[in-house]
């Protein structure tokens, strides 16, 4: 761990160069190395707040246990901010392991953990229910595995929806493709929440974009870049995925999203559970997140 106070950080590091760096606030990933430790695949706001005064602009915030707005009224999330509380709770870090597969590829893995228990009196008092939260982030030459493991520590059931707010650092918005959601229906957000069914093969990014695909029958959405496959995006038990990017209005209106043109230079790709919500009973577990591939 580097640092004691709010911006506390865990950082690790492989033998070849690749890093990951984890804020406990939030249990944010704000930076992921591969290809020795030369090419960032993580874009973060240089305004982001890393001093635990509010969700880091950038890297990979979790979202637990509402995704968005809460619903008005009448739901037990509904007094918790925009995308709950994990992305703004501070989290203790579990410890680390080393691993090496059969091919002598060694890979580390960083677990956190968030229970009801340690959040502050004025979440715990918005979201009453017993819960722990596990979240691991293993490291690998190519990749990174964010896996989160929700249990119900209490004697009543809870719904939750979870996602992994990732923004994907990239060279040029206006040569990406995102490809994996043809045929899928998704919800623009930008367009009044309207439904409609992804037709083309390719997501291309030429304005405000803010849509949630659900229930996708491929497991990887890939980004490709000027023709040539950036990103992987893998999803483990999870089926729902969000494409924004604010393009200029938006970017501007945001305090702590800097430059004003890293709108370019990102995409976010959100895999989650969002759609209706997730039921657990008493003592149940759910589990479920992403792999990353940094293909260069
Ligand atoms: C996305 C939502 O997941 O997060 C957008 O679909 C939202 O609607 C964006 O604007 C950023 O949210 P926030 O709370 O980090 O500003």
């Amino acid at each position: 761990i580097v640092g004691t106070g709010a911006n506390s950080k865990v950082i690790a590091t492989l033998p070849s160069g690749e890093s990951v760096e984890v804020l406990l606030y939030g249990a944010t990933v704000t930076s992921w190395k591969s290809n020795g430790g030369k090419t960032e695949n993580l874009w973060l706001s240089e305004k982001a707040a890393v001093d635990g005064s509010k969700p880091v602009r950038g890297g990979i915030p979790v979202v637990f246990p509402v995704f968005g707005p809460p619903p008005k009224s009448g739901h037990p999330t509904s007094s918790l901010p925009q995308h709950g509380f994990a992305r703004n709770s501070r989290w203790e870090f579990l410890g680390k392991s080393t691993s090496e597969d059969a091919l002598d590829s060694t890979s580390v893995k960083l677990d956190f953990g968030l229970y009801s228990s340690g959040l502050t009196e004025d979440t715990r008092k918005a979201w009453p229910l017993d819960f722990g939260l596990q979240y691991s982030v293993t490291l690998a030459k190519d990749s990174l595995q964010t896996i989160v493991n929700v249990r119900n520590e209490g004697d009543k059931s809870f719904e939750f929806q979870f996602l992994l707010h990732t923004y994907l650092r990239i060279k040029d918005i206006s040569k990406i493709a995102i490809n994996g959601l043809l045929g899928v229906e998704y919800i623009d957000k930008v367009l009044n929440a309207s439904t409609h069914q992804q037709k083309d093969e390719s997501v291309t990014i030429t304005g405000e974009v803010d849509r949630v695909y659900a229930s996708i029958p491929q497991d990887t959405t890939s980004v490709v870049e000027a023709g040539k496959p950036r990103f992987d995006v893998v999803r483990d038990n999870l089926s729902d995925t969000v494409v924004w990017n604010p393009w200029t209005e938006k970017a501007a209106a945001m305090g702590d999203f800097a430059p004003n043109e890293g709108f370019k230079e990102m995409v976010c790709v959100e895999v989650g559970t969002v759609k209706g919500w997730q039921k657990l009973e008493k003592g149940e577990v759910f589990e479920g997140g992403q792999t990353i591939k940094s293909i260069l």
